[in-house]
């Protein structure tokens, strides 16, 4: 999420060793048929990654993503009809739209080359679904509708791990009122209400943003009135609580239609709401759910800044607007009890025929295959902070050469001698395939490949 600035053991590093090596590649990059020149400089979208486009997940028949998808834009749409929904935008943006029409500052992590896949320095493959706000606020008035939602594919570089993949899923929201007639937020609202009211769910919801002490933690917007911030942030707030009643209350029907879950079925559900920042709203909040005796984060939001609507050609002060952007992965994850999320790309027969359009089941677990552990240990050619290789750099070589047979790498080992200031670092790499057997010649095979690049890319010593 672009709340906090991620953090990771080796970030602030930069390519300095990053040596151009003359292999054959080719000077543009084929993507569903156009080509988009390389830069040296900025490409960094690897094959392997340009091989997710078009898996469309979130549009594929009987798949968890496209369960949830499904579920939530039925659900917003019960109640007044008033989303367009858009499943096809192409994941290829320009920076543009990905960050500038979104008031990202020029030197907001979310813009490093560490942590986004970029095709040339003005193209590169959207890090959320905020990227198309702009394009579709601009066709509001020509669909008739006061919202939409847009569902698609997005792309990080990141960790590897159960929870991680470079490409998830996400689900945009938006809702205007055009000419902001306090008399229709209050009717909209009254009618929203009334489907939360109706809804079987047992909501508790605490909201930590209303003991805001001091406002200017997460301010409003000079345009809007209080009266106006007051009724758009409840019609958000109602509507997300209105989702994620409905999603969870789908899960613990399912769980007790099945019958065999370990987990204690919850006749309430805790929501919290708390405060958060966005370079596109303000005010901004985060939405929490108590589960499995944890709170998980499940969605950020917040009234839309004037300037993002302005960009997609709306008169000053015409409009009023709210936005959120919803993760859906993890809570098709979580409703599914999908342990790994790489399982969501399996074209195993074993995993997709398990599961069925309208229906939450919980997923049954077909035999593990045995995973095969390798450590890569190796000195940094440098002593200063700038001759680090940044971890997702690492992460990329390993998924680069291991695709889906990579289960995690973690840093296992820092060390930095105290005479010479050298450091060496120790990953491990757990390698296991969620469809079959792997032999140790092949993960021999993989980890020399990854070690060699290591080398050749960053200078550094194998140990
Ligand atoms: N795009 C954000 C992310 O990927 C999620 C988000 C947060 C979307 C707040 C929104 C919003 O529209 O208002 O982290």
């Amino acid at each position: 999420m672009y709340s906090v600035a991620r953090t990771s053991t080796l970030r602030g590093a930069s390519r300095l060793f990053l040596r151009c090596e003359s292999t054959k590649i080719e000077a543009s990059i084929k993507i569903n048929d156009k080509s988009y020149p390389r830069d040296p400089n900025y490409t960094n979208v690897t094959p392997s990654i340009i091989d997710h486009v078009n898996r469309s997940l979130h549009k594929k028949p009987n798949h968890p993503v496209n369960i949830l998808r499904d579920l939530i834009e039925k659900k917003l749409n019960s109640v007044d009809n008033s989303f367009t929904t858009y499943n096809d935008f192409s994941p290829v943006v320009s920076t543009f739209e990905n960050f500038d029409s979104l008031g990202f500052p020029a030197d907001h992590p979310g813009r490093s080359k560490s942590d986004t896949y970029y095709i040339n320095d003005k193209t590169l493959l959207r890090t959320h679904t905020s990227a198309h706000e702009m394009e579709c606020y601009s066709k509001i008035n020509s669909t008739g509708k006061p919202g939409f939602l847009i569902s698609a594919d997005v792309y990080r570089r990141d960790e590897i791990d159960r929870t991680h993949y470079p490409v998830f899923h996400q689900m945009e929201g938006c809702r205007v009122w055009k000419g902001r007639s306090i008399e229709q937020m209050k009717q909209d609202l009254n009618i929203l209400q009334q489907h939360l009211d109706k809804h079987e769910m047992n909501l508790i919801v605490e909201d930590q943003s209303l003991n805001n002490k001091s406002p200017s933690e997460n301010p409003k917007q000079q345009y809007m009135t209080d009266e106006e911030v007051s009724l758009v942030s409840q019609h958000l707030k109602r509507s997300l609580e209105l989702v994620i009643s409905e999603v969870f209350n789908q899960k613990i029907k399912s769980m007790k239609r099945e019958n065999n879950t370990t987990q204690e079925i919850p006749n309430e559900l805790k929501l919290r709401w708390v405060n958060a920042y966005f370079p596109w709203t303000a005010p901004s909040w985060e939405i929490e759910v108590w589960w499995n005796n944890d709170w998980l984060e499940l969605c950020g939001c917040g009234i839309t800044q004037q300037q993002v609507i302005l960009n997609s050609g709306f008169e000053k002060d015409s409009t009023v607007s709210w936005a959120f952007g919803l993760g859906l992965d993890r809570i098709a994850m979580l409703l599914f009890e999908i342990p790994d999320i790489r399982l969501l790309w399996s074209k195993d027969e074993r995993f997709i025929s398990q599961f069925k359009d309208g229906e939450i089941n919980t997923f049954k677990p077909y035999s593990r295959y045995p995973g095969s552990i390798r450590d890569v240990a190796f000195w940094l050619p440098g002593t200063t902070e700038s001759e680090e290789i940044h971890e997702n750099d690492l992460m990329e070589i390993v998924r680069d050469n291991a695709g889906p047979l990579v289960e995690s790498v973690k840093l296992i080992d820092r060390f930095q001698n105290p005479k010479t200031g050298k450091k060496s670092l120790c990953y491990r790499i757990n390698y296991q395939s969620m469809d079959r057997n792997i032999t140790n010649e092949e993960v021999n095979e993989i980890q020399k490949n990854v070690e060699n690049e290591l080398v050749e890319k960053y200078d550094v010593t194998l140990r």
